[in-house]
């Protein structure tokens, strides 16, 4: 099995089986988005604990690069800085992914979740997130 191979069958686990899904009864950070490509969404809860993500969950619906990635994306952040998400770039997406060979429009559906995940963060922090750059406006 190439290492392709076992990511394509990590992304299908993670669809079919999504960890983090599902809503939180309390949270701080409340995030949507969908892609306007296909309308496909995703909606992130994060419950924050001093500058640390102590919750996250999320729910949404969509293809299985999408869906995965999100799930894939609450697991890597659980636990840390929200300074972390801030820093965090869509490199790191594709490499939690195994940097598959996306297309454009493939590319949209892995930065799904990660669009909710910074907005909301950015949103909690007081700050502006540049979708096109992925860059920090406000500083
Ligand atoms: Fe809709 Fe992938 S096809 S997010």
């Amino acid at each position: 099995m190439s290492s392709a191979d076992i990511y394509r069958e990590l992304i299908l686990d993670y669809y079919r089986n999504p960890r983090n899904f599902g809503k939180l009864e309390k949270f701080d950070i409340d995030a949507h988005d969908t892609n306007p490509l296909c309308g496909d969404e995703i909606e992130m809860q994060i419950m924050v604990g001093g500058d640390k993500i102590q919750e996250i969950k999320f729910t949404g619906k969509g293809c299985a690069i999408s869906q995965a990635s999100a799930s894939m994306l609450t697991e890597l952040a659980k636990g840390k800085p929200l300074e972390w998400v801030k820093q965090a770039s869509k490199e790191d997406v594709f490499k939690m992914l195994g940097n598959p060979d996306l297309g454009p429009s493939r590319v949209k559906c892995a930065l799904l979740g990660f669009k909710v995940l910074k907005t909301g963060v950015y949103g909690y922090m007081g700050a502006h997130y540049d979708e096109a750059d992925g860059s920090d406006r406000t500083g």
